[in-house]
């Protein structure tokens, strides 16, 4: 079981390092790009908010969640903790946020 588990963490952290040189934030266990998962999609969510500024303007603000993709507005709670998680982060951090999100919408 251990030994499973570590392969395949170490799968998932090659497929990692061949796709890309950035850590995926974690945002990406709940979010992808393109599909929606326990999150709405990315590109879901852009349309929402009307542009990619937007959705990081809300992000960055210390504004309460109010959520703008209405299909998944039940599900706001589960958002909540996680926007407290990436509010606390440093600058640098957040940017790597933001670029990540902006590879998944392509
Ligand atoms: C534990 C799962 C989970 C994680 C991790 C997560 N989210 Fe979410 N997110 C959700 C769910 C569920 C929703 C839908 C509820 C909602 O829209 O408020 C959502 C909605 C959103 C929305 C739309 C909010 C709105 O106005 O409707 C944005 C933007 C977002 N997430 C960005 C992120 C970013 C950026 C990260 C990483 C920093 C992240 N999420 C991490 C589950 C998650």
């Amino acid at each position: 079981m251990k030994k499973s588990l570590v392969l395949a963490a170490t799968a998932v952290i090659m497929m990692g390092a061949a796709t890309s040189v950035m850590a995926k934030p974690f945002c990406a266990s709940c979010h992808s790009g393109h599909k929606d998962k326990m999150g709405p999609s990315f590109v879901h969510v852009v349309e929402a908010y009307g542009s990619v500024d937007a959705v990081f303007e809300f992000l960055d603000s210390d504004a309460a969640l109010d959520p703008k993709v209405t299909a998944f507005a039940k599900k706001s709670k589960i958002m909540k903790g996680q926007l407290k998680k990436y509010r606390k982060l440093n600058d640098a951090k957040k940017a790597d946020v933001r670029a990540w999100f902006e590879e998944q919408i392509k």
